[in-house]
């Protein structure tokens, strides 16, 4: 994570040709997208920078209307620039085009590197991290060997992983492994007990943290995991293994296509709109 101090400067030459995304040190992985967290001043000034020297950005803020908001701010001072002759219109139309708005952190799980540069407040920074970094937290790394992968490339991934300090387990290419083969049919079960009134909310999520000691209960792991990615895997098991058993749950679809998505639309099993989540059923 890359915190940025420095204002975006504005170019001096008339037709200055930004460095070209992914060109540079022959050495250093070439970076293409970069996602900026916080649209304000600093942020929308290094995804200007950013998408004007190449790159293609992903840009972040708590809500839809600050990153429509930066994105106009950086549309005016692109304008701006291009009247002062410092860059021409096709470089305006073309970083313009490089940028584009990102509501989720989840988003951003594709960059090659993030820029946070969001509200000066830790509690508000350290939320971020802890959501942009779930993988350190996790001490597994299910590792897939393919029906071709050779026993050297095989071995050399392991070493790799141990060297991360992370701890593997060895899955076999058939559909969601082994952790999601596992985990989500329980969390679609839980949301069919949901579904046909067996408990509400809060009961499933006690009985399953206290009688079966799990450290969350399983629909506080669903709005934790995104509903969409819980469907998608049901998805993929249904069809991949042709069983009925792993039909996704109806309140499942329907909570998905309502777009409650869990934490990160504030809404799913829980409501997270207010100072603690609140059961939507
Ligand atoms: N403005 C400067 O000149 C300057 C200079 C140096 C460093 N900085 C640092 O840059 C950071 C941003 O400052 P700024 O001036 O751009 O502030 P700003 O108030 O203009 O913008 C901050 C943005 O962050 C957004 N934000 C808040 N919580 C967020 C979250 N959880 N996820 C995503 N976005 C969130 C806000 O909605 C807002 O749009 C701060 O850490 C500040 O100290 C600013």
């Amino acid at each position: 994570m890359v915190e940025v101090k420095e204002r975006p400067k504005e170019r001096t030459s008339p037709r200055a040709q930004p460095a070209r995304a992914g060109e540079g040190n022959d050495t250093a992985p070439p970076f293409r997208k970069i996602g900026v967290i916080g649209a304000g001043q600093m942020g929308n000034g290094i995804a200007h920078v950013c998408a004007l020297s190449g790159f293609n950005v992903l840009l972040n803020d708590v809500a839809a209307d600050r990153i429509t908001e930066g994105l106009a701010t950086i549309s005016g001072n692109l304008a701006r620039q291009v009247s002062r002759q410092r860059i021409s219109d096709e470089q305006r139309q073309a970083a313009i085009k490089r940028i584009s708005p990102a509501t989720t952190l989840d988003e951003l799980s594709d960059c090659d590197l993030v820029i946070e540069s969001a509200t000066e407040q830790e509690e508000i920074k350290r939320k971020i991290f802890t959501a942009l970094c779930p993988v350190p937290l996790m001490e597994l790394v299910e590792v897939i060997r393919g029906i071709a992968t050779d026993d050297a490339t095989f071995e050399a991934t392991k070493h790799f992983i141990a060297k991360l300090g992370k701890q593997i387990a060895v899955a076999e290419d058939f559909p969601a492994f082994i952790v999601n083969r596992i985990l989500l049919p329980m969390i679609n079960e839980a949301i069919y007990t949901l579904y046909e009134g067996v408990g509400n909310v809060e009961s499933i999520d006690t009985a399953m943290r206290l009688g079966a000691h799990h450290p969350m209960g399983p629909l506080e792991l669903a709005d934790f995991i995104g509903l969409d990615t819980c469907l998608s895997v049901m998805q993929v098991l249904h069809e991949g293994l042709a069983d009925s058993k792993y039909r996704p749950c109806p309140l499942l679809v329907k909570y998905v296509e309502a777009g409650w998505l869990g934490r990160k639309t504030q809404r799913g099993f829980y409501d997270y709109r207010g100072d603690k989540p609140v059961p939507t059923r």
